[in-house]
């Protein structure tokens, strides 16, 4: 039996690391199913990763299909993750298909707080993402603005590609002037491998496409990244 989650979950999660599967890798012919499948072997939340063409060089999804997770997990905690040049463009239309939270990428914006004001006055949570080569200098005059930070470890187009380690140092830095009420997740060859590394650099939302979806056993996949994190 699922039980929902709070609307709340970033700002006051039930346990942590949350493991938050990409629906990036599932089986997009069986949607449906494969959302409530990672649901119920135990991930906390499904990460919906948007791609534009533009500002990552592939095309993932829109809001059909986030509205389409939706219908599929009525109670799911949706957490959007925009890699896209023009994040204003679809945040309504992404909270309109049922998004619970909104991640933005700091290099296609001057200042990202009006935004993530807009991405709260509509009911959302809201997150900074930023590259593996975007220095924390430039995410730190805004962090305390935001709900999440979003550590790319991988740079956005694809799942399946090699989790960046040069990244922790800078997670590290970022993790240690957080609130309590803050998140710091990481996207991008989270596995097994690189579950307790990312756990000691204070990485405390852990998304996976493939070391879930890539897996013939969910639950089991998705016990690996959880404890690999306890025991990092
Ligand atoms: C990059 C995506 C990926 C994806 C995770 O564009 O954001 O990071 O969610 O894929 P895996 O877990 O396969 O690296
Ligand atoms: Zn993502």
């Amino acid at each position: 039996m699922l039980t929902a989650p709070s609307k709340d979950l970033l700002l006051r999660p039930h346990r942590l690391p949350l493991i938050a599967p990409s629906i990036l890798s599932a089986d997009f012919t069986r949607l449906g199913e494969e959302c409530r499948a990672v649901l119920a072997a135990g991930g906390d939340l499904l990460h919906v990763d948007v791609m534009d063409g533009h500002f990552a060089p592939n095309l993932s999804m829109g809001p059909a299909i986030c509205a389409a997770a939706r219908r599929a997990c009525p109670d799911a905690f949706l957490d959007v993750h925009l890699m896209v040049t023009d994040p204003a463009a679809f945040i309504e239309p992404f909270r309109k298909a049922g998004a619970d939270h909104c991640t933005i990428h700091v290099e296609v914006l001057d200042d990202p707080r009006p935004l993530a004001d807009r991405i709260r006055q509509l009911g959302m949570t809201a997150g900074l993402a930023f590259n593996p080569d975007t220095p924390a200098e430039r995410v730190e005059p805004f962090a305390e603005a935001f709900d999440l930070l979003l550590c790319m470890s991988v740079f956005p187009g694809f799942s399946g590609q090699r989790f960046i380690p040069s990244v922790l140092p800078k997670c590290a830095r970022l993790s240690a002037s957080l609130r309590p009420d803050q998140r710091l997740q990481i996207d991008g060859g989270v596995a097994e491998e690189t579950v307790a590394g990312c756990r000691d650099a204070g990485c405390d939302v852990l998304v996976a496409a493939t070391a879930i979806y890539g897996r013939p056993d969910y639950r089991a996949a998705i016990r690996l990244l959880r404890e690999g994190a306890i025991e990092g």
